[in-house]
């Protein structure tokens, strides 16, 4: 008799409420800006708890002072960075639209993070020349989370704004259709991320290593990139 697959929606889906029970418990704050963001009508396209806490995780782990964050929405990564900052840290946020930067500043302001919190609007490839003509960073940690299909344009600017040591993490490394490594050229997110993965994969100067998420209902498999500039 052939033995089911393990590997099964539902067991996936298993797995992932598993995770979300015993290990990825909000944060008040970080909690009421995910309720506000839906109250006020943003598109639930935030990260899943899991990563928002491995972004946590990561923010403590590194003892990051400088986060840089592209794609703010209403801020419910930017409150999971800050949750895992030392006190005197700081982040950058960038995000493109006005509406959702107001609801993002809102969730930092009834946080009590709007001192450590700063939002840039704009498109994230401006912001990010403008921040390197003003010298900022390095940051030593960045989340990359916006439009999949200029990931690959947005490596080199990060690189610029970071140090050895620098880590950038990328949400969405596995793209939600088609096929695995062989993306539709049609379709221009997954022609994006698939580049970006090949980018991050062989660079010289990143060492990178996909690391596999369960996210929405159905447990798919997506995975954060998790890279470390040499
Ligand atoms: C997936 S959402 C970010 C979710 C957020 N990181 C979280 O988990 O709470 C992507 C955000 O990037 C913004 N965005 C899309 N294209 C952008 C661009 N070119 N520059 C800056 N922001 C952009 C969108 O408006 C949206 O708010």
């Amino acid at each position: 008799m052939v033995k089911p697959s393990l590997a099964t929606p539902q067991r996936n889906r298993q797995v992932k409420d598993y995770l979300s029970v015993h290990f990825c418990d909000e944060p008040l704050a970080v909690a009421s800006a995910k309720e506000y963001s839906e109250a006020a009508g943003l598109k639930n396209i935030h990260v899943p708890e899991c990563v928002g806490r491995m972004l946590s995780f990561f923010a403590r782990i590194t003892g990051a002072k400088q986060v840089l964050e592209i794609g703010t929405l209403g801020g419910y990564s930017t409150l999971w960075l800050a949750s895992g900052l030392v006190p005197e840290g700081k982040i950058v946020t960038i995000e493109s639209e006005e509406s959702h930067a107001a609801i993002a500043r809102e969730n930092f302001s009834r946080a009590g993070e709007s001192e450590r919190i700063e939002v840039h609007v704009g498109l994230a490839i401006d912001q990010l020349q403008t921040l390197i003509q003003r010298g900022a960073g390095p940051f030593d940690l960045i989340f990359i989370d916006a439009d999949k299909d200029n990931y690959p344009a947005y490596l080199e600017p990060c690189l610029n704004l970071s140090r050895k040591g620098t880590l950038i993490l990328s949400d969405n490394l596995i793209p939600k259709r088609g096929e695995i490594g062989g993306p539709d050229p049609r379709d221009n997110e997954a022609v994006g991320i698939y580049t970006f993965n090949q980018m991050i994969a062989s660079h010289p100067r990143l060492e990178s290593h996909l690391f596999p998420t369960l996210v929405g209902g159905s447990g798919r498999i997506d995975a954060l990139g998790v890279s470390i500039v040499k």
